[in-house]
């Protein structure tokens, strides 16, 4: 201790050199580096804010547990394709997304009625399953189906690019519809038409009532045109065309069962 009641230390800290820290030259640090770490700080979060914006379901939503529905012998039996695609109008030169298309029930039987040189999508979120149909086509000689991996929200298909979409027997799996429907309007040309296959029961046990179905639709703004039950095949299939301008996000609402 040193006088007037000053530790030593204070005074020794006082002492010390003054260190110069390097500085980075000012002409390095540029206004778009700026705008470059601050993308990479905020982007996950904005990503983040911006999907949660639309509203969960309020149902339960079923789990992935097969790449395809049933038998396809017995859904050929039933004409199940055959009276899905005709109901559609799918016919050459129609494009044509099979969306959950999973080991390629529809994508199959789409390409041998549109022909070599048509358009069709084959979109699944499940890189196994799509390994899968891939090796089918190889198999069956099927040439000029475009894979496309989507995420559970977002089928990921290319703007303006789908004339009918079928969903086959996996609208109950899809995490958030509201947000998946949002997504897929920009990539239905003009006249596109929606149609959906799904059984009438709960949707945790893998189906979708026709009542909750429109419900959800409409929340979107897609509008139901036609609806047919596929007896002696299971289920219905049911056609929405999309609204030719999206609600705001906001605006959407869950439905709910009586
Ligand atoms: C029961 S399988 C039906 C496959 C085929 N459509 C059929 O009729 O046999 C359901 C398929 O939908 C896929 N799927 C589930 N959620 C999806 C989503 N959000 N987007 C695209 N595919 C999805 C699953 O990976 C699975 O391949």
């Amino acid at each position: 201790m040193l006088e007037r009641g000053i530790p030593a230390w204070s005074l020794r800290i006082r002492a010390a050199p003054r260190v110069r820290l390097p500085t980075v030259p000012r002409k390095h640090v540029r206004s778009d580096d700026i705008v470059q770490v601050w993308l990479v700080v905020a982007l996950p979060f904005v990503i983040a804010a911006a999907t949660d914006t639309f509203p969960a379901p309020d149902r339960p939503v079923a789990g992935i547990i097969s790449p395809l529905y049933s038998e396809e012998a017995i859904r050929d039996l039933n004409r199940e394709a055959q009276r899905v695609m005709d109901r559609l109008g799918i016919k050459p030169g129609v494009r044509v997304a099979d969306i959950g298309a999973g080991t390629g029930y529809y994508t199959v039987r789409l390409a041998h009625r549109l022909g070599p040189g048509s358009t069709i999508y084959a979109e699944d979120i499940k890189p196994e399953y799509l390994q899968q149909l891939k090796a089918r086509l190889d198999r069956e000689r099927i040439q000029g189906v475009r894979l496309v991996l989507g995420e559970p929200r977002n089928s990921k298909l290319p703007r303006d690019s789908v004339d009918v979409a079928i969903l086959a027997y996996m609208y109950h799996e899809i995490e958030n519809p509201f947000e998946f429907l949002y997504r897929l309007q920009p990539a239905l040309a003009r006249g596109a038409r929606v149609g959906i296959v799904d059984l009438d029961r709960p949707t945790q046990d893998h189906g979708t009532p026709p009542a909750l179905l429109r419900c959800e639709l409409a929340a979107v703004g897609y509008r139901q045109v036609d609806f047919v039950s596929l007896a002696p095949a299971d289920g219905y299939l049911a056609v929405f065309v999309p609204p030719a301008q999206l609600p705001p996000i906001e605006a959407i609402k869950p439905c709910r069962l009586p």
